[in-house]
């Protein structure tokens, strides 16, 4: 009978094999390829064979892992990697995924799990802390930016509503996240209480536009009862007036959810807290560290001014998991979200803050406003470019521009820029839509990147353009 095990001799050979393997693609990303995709056809015949009842042998199955499927990816470490949000990887995260994976802790419970536990807590609060949140503000890291706003709209619709949807209206501008709108969705939200609020010319929420709008609506006997502000929007880095906002929360009562997932991270570093103003203000933050705070796949976190809240949320008692319960009085992080088995994925991000120093992170963020500054530049200098927006928590928006071309050509161009970029895989950008332009979009936020990757990148981009 198998027990699916090995000797330690064959563990440690099977390590090394996978350090090794890992090691190798680090030393060499930067000269690999930004972008590799292929067809599904393609991907079927060389992937798709039966399971077999035997086994096959693991030096095999490596192989095949490297020559056939982290080979089909976008490479979101490569330092000419501006598309979408990067993955910026460090190390000690990798490693602390190993032993998050190579411990197995149940990170659910303080029964199963009181050193992670606590180490979760202290992240937490370290997070809150720069945010100044006030002290009985707390958390939980759940797996990325969609889980982090479902978490906390949960909570604000619990604490706002009790649950009752009814006649309740949520309120946000049309640059928020899909995933705000899948989450509301998941938690019973019809399009009836959604306010989706026309962005301004700054892709912001008008603030005008936006009280009216609320005053309408109560007038009409309708509940607002929660804004969401983006503190870094996807599209363009916007950050929204976040004391405005709050301002119009406290006026009307409201939650005020801050949808941070990309740029919250950035109180960190001193520029980052000048642009988050307000930020403290907020009843929850979403704050996603796998993408500004440099960890692998997948790390959000839901923030809460109150913990508390969380609790009222989520707990629930069943008879089975009466034991654990009894330490109530710490912490049981099943209590503050919708996982009960739950990985240890604080510690990635603990293990690297203590073993990098806060400085070495407070410096890579800065890099990246560094960098989009320089991008914004370097655009601002080539007649065949085009700023459409500035660099803002370092993301900017522009596009190939060639005089005599109308709209509908330019935009198609841009579009089939993209293409080619994937095509050459010397560097990855992507498109975005703004008020009807198909524009190209940088998110500078990888510290490995140099001025010389920015300004190929760009120079490539021309060259597409042109050849288009
Ligand atoms: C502002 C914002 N919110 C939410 C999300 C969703 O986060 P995730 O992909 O981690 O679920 C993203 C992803 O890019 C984002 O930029």
């Amino acid at each position: 009978m198998s027990k699916l095990e090995f000797s330690p001799q064959e563990m440690k050979k099977m390590g090394y094999q996978v350090i090794d393997m890992i090691v190798d693609h680090w030393t060499n990303f930067p000269q690999k390829r930004a972008a590799t995709t292929a067809s599904r056809g393609e991907m079927r015949k060389k992937l798709s064979q039966s399971f077999s009842e035997t086994p096959i042998p693991f030096e095999e199955m490596l192989s095949i892992l490297q020559r056939d499927v982290f080979s089909n990816t976008l490479n979101l470490m490569h330092p000419k990697f501006f598309a979408y949000i990067p993955g910026p990887n460090n190390f000690i995260g990798v490693l602390a995924e190993a032993m998050a994976a190579g411990f197995n802790t149940f990170s659910g419970t303080w029964l199963a799990s009181a050193g992670p536990s606590q180490i979760e807590w202290d992240t937490l609060h370290f997070l809150c802390k720069q945010l100044d949140l006030p002290a009985c503000a707390g958390g939980i890291f759940v797996s990325g930016g969609s889980a982090a706003n479902l978490t906390a709209l949960a909570v604000a619709r619990k604490q706002k509503l009790n649950n009752h949807i009814n006649n309740a209206t949520i309120y946000y501008s049309d640059q928020t996240h899909s995933a705000t709108d899948r989450a509301l969705t998941i938690l019973g939200f019809h399009d009836k209480n959604i306010r989706r609020i026309t962005s301004n010319n700054s892709h912001v929420l008008c603030l005008d536009t936006l009280e009216q709008q609320i005053s309408e609506d109560k007038q009409n006997g309708d509940k607002p009862f929660c804004i969401i502000a983006n503190s870094g929007t996807t599209n363009t880095g916007a950050v929204e007036p976040l004391n405005a906002i709050a301002d119009l929360c406290k006026k009307y009562k409201m939650w005020f959810h801050i949808d941070g997932a990309y740029g919250a991270a950035a109180v960190l570093s001193d520029q980052g807290k000048k642009q988050l103003s307000g930020i403290e203000r907020a009843d929850s933050i979403a704050l996603d560290p796998h993408k500004w705070l440099f960890q692998p796949f997948e790390i959000g976190c839901t923030i809460v001014r109150d913990v508390e809240h969380l609790k009222n949320t989520f707990q629930i008692l069943p008879e089975y998991l009466q034991d654990a319960h009894k330490h109530d009085k710490e912490i049981n992080f099943c209590d503050h979200g919708i996982q009960l088995s739950r990985s240890f994925r604080a510690l990635k991000l603990w293990l690297s803050l203590k073993v990098f120093g806060l400085k070495a992170f407070r410096e890579a963020i800065d890099r990246g406003f560094f960098l989009a500054n320089f991008a914004e530049q370097q655009i601002q200098k080539n007649p065949q470019l085009q700023l459409i927006t500035s660099a803002q928590m370092a993301i900017l928006t522009f596009r190939y521009y060639k005089e005599g071309l109308c709209e509908e050509t330019l935009n198609i161009t841009n579009s089939a820029i993209v293409k080619k970029t994937i095509a050459e895989g010397v560097a990855m950008v992507s498109s975005t839509v703004l008020k009807g332009k198909t524009v190209l979009r940088f998110c500078t936020i990888n510290p490995r990147a140099t001025e010389e990757d920015i300004s190929e990148t760009l120079g490539k981009l021309v060259e597409y353009g042109d050849e288009f």
